[in-house]
């Protein structure tokens, strides 16, 4: 069995090759290819946490995966990741673990990759400015995914917490400044998404993070951070307002986004709003953009399918590149 850190999956396995994966795996989403029951969610009421259990298999692939991805969103303030994972990988032929990952690096990387599948497909081809609300954990993947599929002249980044904003920002023009964009800490949302072609939220919100109103006509907006019914990133004053609404899994999203399921019951939107799933986009069932004005809403909440096509593709690059730990 290989053992896969993360500064070995860093060595053979890029953003890039993260977005392309992520597509293909939402394409078996659509397609009913990939067999990945809607986790197990056990709250840890005593700790604001859960414990999620994301299994996935998929034929094509010979391949099935078990993430364990426990959530704990206090962590951040003592300096621990808020989405500890890791992903078990399990050869479809023989049963036999193939390998464990560095399962918060596998989530980070195909969370943002995405979000920049989503902006790939759904964006106008001219963007100029990026916004992320969100400095945590999965900020820097969000970041990078925004960076690689347009060429952006600038990013404001916004948190609550003003430090982590400044620190974010100097850290990611050390390890993002070849992409020549510009990446600004800015003191508010308004700040961050006034003018923005491309705006990400990755916060454990319950309340909207932006002002609906304020987006501006042309934008892609990609929701990251809500995964329960009383989460709330997206203000729905930006719902009517949008010409098209994706999802990474509708059944996903309806299952467990408050993003979603607030304005539903709230009656600002109606199932008849909703466009389809990206992968329908990218398999050619349903239009993406159409022109340059429409506001589209992405919204994701993670699907195994993602951590199975990730892991897999990773594997088989490590294997090839001689890179982790073999355990006998
Ligand atoms: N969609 C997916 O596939 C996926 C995958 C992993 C994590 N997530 C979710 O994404 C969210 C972020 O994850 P993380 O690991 O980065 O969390 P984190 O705890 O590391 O960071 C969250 C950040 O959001 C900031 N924040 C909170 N409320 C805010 C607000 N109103 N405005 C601006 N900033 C605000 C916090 O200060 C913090 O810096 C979580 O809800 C997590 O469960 C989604």
């Amino acid at each position: 069995m290989l053992l896969l850190s993360r500064e070995d999956i860093k060595k053979v396995f890029t953003m890039q090759d993260a977005i392309e994966v992520v597509k293909k795996a939402f394409c078996l989403v659509v397609e009913g290819e990939c067999d990945a029951p809607i986790r197990t969610n056990i709250r840890a009421k005593k700790h604001d946490g859960c414990f999620l259990f994301m299994p996935a298999y998929a034929q094509e692939l010979d391949a099935a995966t078990l993430k364990v991805i426990n959530i704990f969103p206090h962590n951040i303030d003592h300096g621990l990741p808020s989405s500890p994972a890791q992903v078990f990988l399990i050869d479809g032929k023989t049963g036999i673990m193939s390998a464990v990952l560095d399962g918060t690096y596998v989530t980070q990387l195909r969370t943002g990759a995405a979000t920049g599948a989503a902006f790939e497909v759904l964006a106008k081809k001219d963007c100029r400015i990026g916004a992320l609300i969100g400095t945590g954990g999965q900020a820097a993947t969000q970041l990078e995914a925004m960076l690689a599929v347009r060429k952006l002249e600038e990013v404001r980044v916004y948190d609550l917490n003003g430090e982590r904003t400044e620190a974010f920002a100097d850290k990611m023009r050390n390890e993002l400044g070849g992409y020549g964009a510009r990446i600004v800490a800015v003191q508010s949302s308004d700040a961050a998404i006034e003018d923005a072609d491309l705006v990400v939220t990755v916060t454990p919100a319950t309340k909207p993070v932006f002002d609906g109103t304020k987006i501006k006509s042309g934008a892609t907006i990609s929701c990251v951070g809500s995964y329960q019914p009383h989460m709330q990133e997206m203000d729905p004053a930006v719902l009517p307002r949008a010409s098209k609404i994706y999802f990474d899994s509708k059944e996903a999203v309806l299952a467990e986004s408050g993003d979603i399921l607030i304005p539903l019951e709230k009656g600002v939107i109606t199932k008849d709003d909703f466009t389809g799933d990206l992968g329908d986009v990218l398999l050619g069932k349903t239009t993406g953009r159409e022109n340059d004005d429409e506001i589209i809403v992405f919204e994701t909440v993670g699907v195994a399918t993602q951590d199975l096509v990730t892991a897999k593709a990773i594997y088989e690059k490590a294997v090839v590149a001689g890179a982790g730990y073999r355990w006998e």
